[in-house]
């Protein structure tokens, strides 16, 4: 099914210099870019994107880490954007995440675990409403 799914490189993927190598593999993959922006996400975003985890033990440390620097937001679009994502993302304990993956391949430990994907396609449009306006999401298309 051709889905969107919302992408994000946290501040610790940014300051290790990965942005570039994820867009890189979701272009390798097939995917296509359909709104990009850098920001320093405000608390309020953060608590919004956020809300499920309110109240969990790591939710204040969760949200100083997002909020400690600037962020790369993403919409990627294709077949199957979503579970092919978070494939490509691996386990968010980056310890358990297969060599090949993201994590797998730049991290160690679930409080910097450099990219976020959305779950589900009820998360990935919620999120991406949340992050980008209607108009910061273009509609391209290749011309043969
Ligand atoms: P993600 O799956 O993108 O969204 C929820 C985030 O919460 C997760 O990535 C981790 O960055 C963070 N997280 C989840 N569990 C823990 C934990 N036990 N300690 C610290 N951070 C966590």
């Amino acid at each position: 099914k051709n889905e969107r799914t919302f992408i994000m490189v946290k501040p610790d993927g940014v300051q290790r210099g990965v942005v570039g190598d994820v867009i890189h593999r979701f272009e390798q993959r097939g995917y296509k870019l359909v709104a990009l922006k850098m920001l320093q996400a405000p608390r309020a975003l953060l608590e919004s994107h956020y809300e499920e985890h309110k109240g969990k033990k790591f939710y204040e440390i969760l949200l100083a880490y997002i909020g400690s620097g600037p962020v790369v937001a993403m919409v990627w679009e294709g077949l199957n954007a979503v579970s092919v994502g978070r494939k490509m993302l691996g386990a968010t304990d980056p310890a358990k995440s297969e060599p090949g993956t993201i994590r797998g391949d730049f991290g160690i430990v679930t409080g910097r675990n450099i990219v976020h994907g959305s779950d589900s396609e009820t998360s990935a449009q919620r999120e991406i409403a949340l992050w980008f306006k209607p108009d910061e999401i273009s509609q391209w298309t290749h011309t043969a």
